[in-house]
């Protein structure tokens, strides 16, 4: 019966989006609208050649659904080298404008391709890292099965799908011009259904748990989810001009909107990359150090600070603007508040391996894992003091912002999906290790190296640009001229570049070695050992 309510929905879907391509108004809506068509005509095909097929044996009889958490992984590693590609690629055509060739206008050129790498990197990489953790994570800590049957998989197919529309879309110039929320209405409502029902697996996991106590890392898991929705949801917030076109009048305007969009791209920046990836961290480091977590209280206290502080910074993004100098001080002064309980965390995550120093020599997952920690304490001391208005006078508009960014997203996210993928690779596939842990040490030293050439080059550029701009003359004219800052940050961007190819030759090398690993190495012995004769 389910099935067939299945095969119903599925089919008014895609002949649905077949007349919605049809009567399209612009090329990114019809591309997405063939888009959803296909989608929907291949499941509805894989669902009619499996109609009353009875469920998989590892489906009623195993402890954890880690099918979909294998999934995560196989997503993760793939729009990672995608996002990064994407990053190699726009980082070549700043330092080289050649590289948007006249043909490529329209589709490849810088402006079409710098969403599709921010999306991809946050949201196809990130996304599915935190999807893939928290499924795995809850159903641990929980000790039961992920709650909702299929819905986990409706969450990670809904994701992709998400990703796939995002990417066509932005390409074809299908955006709503709101950074990291460039996504059209229409993929904005679909993210919204995607992301309740991850709302509902993950809550019904913990409300059908056998432990009493919900572990630490869930609570920042649980944050990010719920505080993720309502962002979405508010800054989204827009009204179509047509049922058949991908533009939308947003229901904001002015300092209004500028404010929303930063109170959402703030906190996406706090939720998605920030206490996601902590609950992350809460639970693979001590598990990877096997070792408990420094301070429990300590992790608590950290929780309630971070996303009582959050919350109210986004302003520091708009400093000399239109808003008013009370929110911009409220923004700069919340934004300060936020370095303590944020080297807190970093604390307690890095004093986590006190007695296990030693496995830093030994282990370069545990070394990768560490090294994350250490760019997140960076990052989150170098916003705090961006955010203040001085500062942020010099390093607004500049590459400075963009070195910042780059230390938190790849040092402290790029790592910390690194070890989290390296963990589970053997485990959810069963084997007996990894398949080369000097590989591990390989793509960590070029993905250190690849971070300090990117950051560091955007921190000389950013400042050297940021002094160069406002430099006057006695009689007070501006000295350079906005080429001159251009041209002399030529050097810089081609070291930026190297270091974003040394970053994506590391990841390939783990594509080759979580590959192997699953194809190559032994299985682990499931079997209980046979106990000898007396
Ligand atoms: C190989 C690795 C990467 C390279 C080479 C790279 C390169 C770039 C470049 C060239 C830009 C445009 C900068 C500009 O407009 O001046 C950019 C922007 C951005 N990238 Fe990356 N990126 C990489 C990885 C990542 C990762 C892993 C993340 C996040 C998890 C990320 C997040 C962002 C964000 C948020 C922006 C927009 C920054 C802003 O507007 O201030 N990138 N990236
Ligand atoms: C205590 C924590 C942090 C504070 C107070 C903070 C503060 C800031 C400030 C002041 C800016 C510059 C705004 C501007 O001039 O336009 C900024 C930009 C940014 N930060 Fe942070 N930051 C923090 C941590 C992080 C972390 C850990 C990440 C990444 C994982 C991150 C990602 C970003 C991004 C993506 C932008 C660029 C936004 C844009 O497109 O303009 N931040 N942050």
């Amino acid at each position: 019966m389910w099935d067939y309510l299945k095969l119903v929905v599925l089919a008014v879907v895609a002949v649905g989006a077949a007349i919605a391509a049809n009567y399209a108004h612009d090329l990114p809506y019809m591309v997405n609208a063939v888009v959803v068509m296909l989608a929907a005509a291949i499941t509805f095909l894989w669902t009619l050649r499996h109609v009353g097929d009875p469920p998989s044996l590892a489906d009623v009889s195993a402890n954890y659904n880690d099918g979909v958490v294998k999934a995560g992984v196989i997503a993760t590693t793939f729009w990672g080298i995608v996002g990064f590609l994407v990053g190699v690629v726009i980082a070549f055509q700043l330092a080289f404008p050649q590289l948007n060739p006249a043909w490529s206008q329209g589709i490849l050129n810088f402006g079409r391709l710098r969403p599709l790498h921010t999306s991809a990197v946050i949201f196809a990489f990130g996304g599915n890292a935190l999807i893939m953790s928290s499924f795995y994570i809850v159903q641990r800590t929980s000790a039961v099965r992920l709650w909702g049957g299929n819905l986990g998989w409706f969450v990670f197919w809904g994701w992709q799908l998400m990703i796939v529309l995002a990417a066509t879309s932005y390409v074809l110039g299908g955006t709503q011009g709101k950074e990291y929320a460039e996504t059209v209405w229409y993929i904005d409502l679909w993210i919204t259904v995607v992301w309740v029902a991850f709302l509902l697996v993950f809550m019904g996991t913990l409300m059908s748990r056998k432990e009493p106590h919900i572990y630490v890392a869930n609570w920042f898991l649980l944050s990010m989810i719920v505080t993720v929705a309502m962002l979405h949801v508010v800054n989204n917030a827009a009204i179509p001009v047509s049922l058949f076109s991908s533009q939308s009048v947003p229901v904001y305007s002015g300092v209004q909107d500028a404010m929303v969009q930063w109170w959402y791209g703030h906190n996406a920046v706090g939720f998605f990359l920030t206490a996601g990836f902590l609950g992350m961290m809460y639970y693979f480091v001590p598990k990877q150090a096997e070792r408990p977590i420094y301070s429990y209280k300590l992790s608590i206290i950290h929780f309630w600070a971070l996303i009582f502080l959050y919350i109210w910074a986004g302003p520091h993004h708009l400093h000399y603007t239109a808003l008013p100098d009370w929110a911009s001080t409220l923004g700069m002064v919340f934004s300060i508040m936020l370095w303590m309980p944020s080297w807190g965390g970093m604390i307690n995550g890095l004093m986590t391996l006190s007695g296990a120093w030693d496995k830093l020599r030994t282990d370069p997952i545990i070394r990768m894992m560490v090294v994350s920690i250490g760019f997140y304490g960076m990052s989150t001391f170098e916003g705090p003091m961006m955010s203040i208005r001085a500062v942020n006078a010099l390093s607004h508009y500049t590459d400075w912002t963009i070195g910042h960014v780059h230390s938190g997203a790849l040092g402290w996210n790029g790592m910390i999906t690194f070890g989290v993928l390296y963990f589970l690779t053997p485990r959810l596939w069963n084997r007996k290790g990894l398949y080369s842990l000097q590989l591990v040490s390989w793509h960590f030293w070029l993905a250190t190296i690849g971070i300090v050439l990117y950051a560091s080059s955007m921190w000389v550029t950013g400042i050297m640009e940021g002094l160069m701009w406002r430099e006057v003359d006695a009689n007070g004219f501006l000295v350079n001229a906005f080429a001159d800052t251009v041209a002399a940050k030529f050097p810089m961007y081609v070291v930026r570049a190297l270091g974003g190819t040394l970053f994506l030759a590391g990841a390939l090398i783990m594509c080759y070695n979580l590959w192997k690993t699953v194809t190559s190495v032994d299985r682990k012995s499931t079997a209980p050992s046979a106990v000898p004769a007396e």
